[in-house]
């Protein structure tokens, strides 16, 4: 793999600032942050005097544990236009959310929102190894998803030539990469891997392409799937993090030299991570739930807003701002099975630890009596018809499973292609339990 390494006169000068300059400018921008919610969103104004603090009340980054959270159902019972903090008139792009678990949530942007957008997402991908003229595929789907538009947006800004192919048709996506040769891709790890079984379809070797990073995030992926994928392309693959309510992808990355987790834009963006059940703000190095409040943002501020992902926060390394460890799951995808918490990235590293299985799952909860039952649906390796070992790979995972997470799974391997594929963020968890009356 090539040495894709920024060299330091390449990066922002507040990348490599000191903690004390990026701690004063987080002061400076929160204040403002925080009397721009107040003073133009409803909901803002009315949970700060429920909880009796004032924007004024803040005299120290510490201090903004006295301030409200904010959640998802904040946002939903405010929807369209209600967390909007400018004119609507000023809002040059909405994004929303699908909407499948309830009404979508929308998130708006100013032209100043846009261009901060463009720089982290710009950042993120120079991070990642990419540099002015290289050629961008960007497989992350265009529309009200922030993937495709936010990732394009940073692309433009670095300088990038970027080809916006979007999810979807996978032997064009292979077609494109043979025959533009990009030099990275960015995409979910779970549509990399269908993009990858189509180059083996073709014919093609994935090793040989022109691929020398790819940029992957939008959901969970482990250490382990990132040899698996390094391995087959040998290109490098590093994590990119982000959420529509906090701007979309670009909030934090990881630096290609590195790979140690992701280093936070804290100069936009300022993280807690605190204890989900008593909301207690945690030290740096425990893990938590990742808070986010924005720094900088206009048409759509958030104050203390609950990602629901699992993390812990790291000093920086490869740059001065802290770092986000890759993330374990969402409290929403947590399983508990017969006590036991488990989340399907454990499911993953498991996975990937057997050869003659596939990287493709699908979890399916069932409930038969009072006992809840896992199922692992996955796929025999590329060209595995030999019965026996198949059955045997089948066994080892379960073996696997039992050993490292103490739950008892029974583990279906199917033929290649069964198992639900997505052409962005992968459904991991089918829970056909009977709901809770
Ligand atoms: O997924 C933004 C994005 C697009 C990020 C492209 C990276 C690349 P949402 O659709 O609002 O936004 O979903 C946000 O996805 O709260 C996490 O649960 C999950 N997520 C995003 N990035 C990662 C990652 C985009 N690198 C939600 N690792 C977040 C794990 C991730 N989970």
């Amino acid at each position: 793999m090539k040495d894709l390494a920024p060299k330091k006169g390449d990066l922002e000068a507040i990348e490599t600032a000191s903690r004390d300059e990026i701690a004063a400018l987080q002061l400076d921008r929160m204040k403002w942050s925080l009397r721009h919610a107040y003073e133009n969103v409803p909901h803002y104004k009315a949970a700060f005097e429920a909880k009796g603090v004032h924007p004024d009340d803040l005299h120290t980054l510490a201090d903004l544990a006295k301030f409200p959270f904010t959640t998802k159902q904040d946002l939903r019972a405010n929807y369209p236009f209600g967390m909007f903090a400018v004119p609507r008139a000023q809002v040059r792009r909405v994004h929303a959310s699908s909407g499948t678990t309830g009404q979508p949530t929308v998130v708006g942007y100013t032209e100043t929102d846009l261009a901060n957008w463009g720089q982290v997402v710009a950042r993120s991908l120079r991070a990642a190894g990419l540099r002015a003229g290289d050629l961008l595929h960007n497989a992350y789907g265009y529309g009200l998803f922030t993937g495709g538009l936010g990732i394009h947006l940073g692309a433009d800004a670095l300088g990038l030539t970027t080809v916006p192919i979007s999810g979807g048709m996978t032997p064009r996506q292979v077609r494109l990469i043979e025959d533009f040769k990009p030099d990275g891709i960015t995409v979910t790890p779970s549509y990399a891997l269908s993009i990858l079984d189509e180059f083996k379809v073709q014919g093609l070797d994935p090793r040989a392409c022109s691929l020398k990073v790819g940029i992957f995030g939008a959901e969970p992926w482990t250490n382990a799937m990132r040899r698996e994928i390094e391995e087959a392309f040998d290109m490098h693959a590093v994590d990119i993090y982000g959420l529509s309510e906090v701007m979309g992808p670009g909030v934090a990355n990881e630096c290609v030299e590195t790979k140690d987790g992701l280093h936070i834009w804290e100069d936009h963006f300022y993280p807690e991570v605190i204890d989900p059940v008593t909301g207690e703000v945690l030290p740096d190095g425990e893990l938590g739930e990742l808070v986010f409040t924005s720094l900088t943002k206009e048409a759509f501020p958030v104050v203390r807003y609950r990602t629901r992902d699992l993390t812990r926060l790291l000093p920086g390394t490869a740059r001065s701002m802290r770092r986000m460890e890759k993330i374990t799951g969402r409290s929403d995808d947590m399983i508990i099975l017969r006590g036991v918490n488990v989340f399907p990235t454990q499911i993953e590293e498991q996975l990937m630890e057997v050869p003659d299985l596939a990287p493709h799952f699908q979890i399916e909860l069932t409930r038969s009596g009072r006992m809840d039952q896992m199922r692992v649906f996955t796929e025999a390796a590329i060209g595995l018809t030999d019965p026996a070992r198949r059955e045997a790979a089948g066994k080892t995972l379960a073996h696997r499973i039992k050993q490292t997470i103490g739950v008892s799974v029974k583990v279906d391997v199917l033929d290649t292609g069964k198992v639900e594929r997505s052409q962005g963020k992968a459904v991991r968890l089918v829970d056909k339990r009977p709901k809770e009356s």
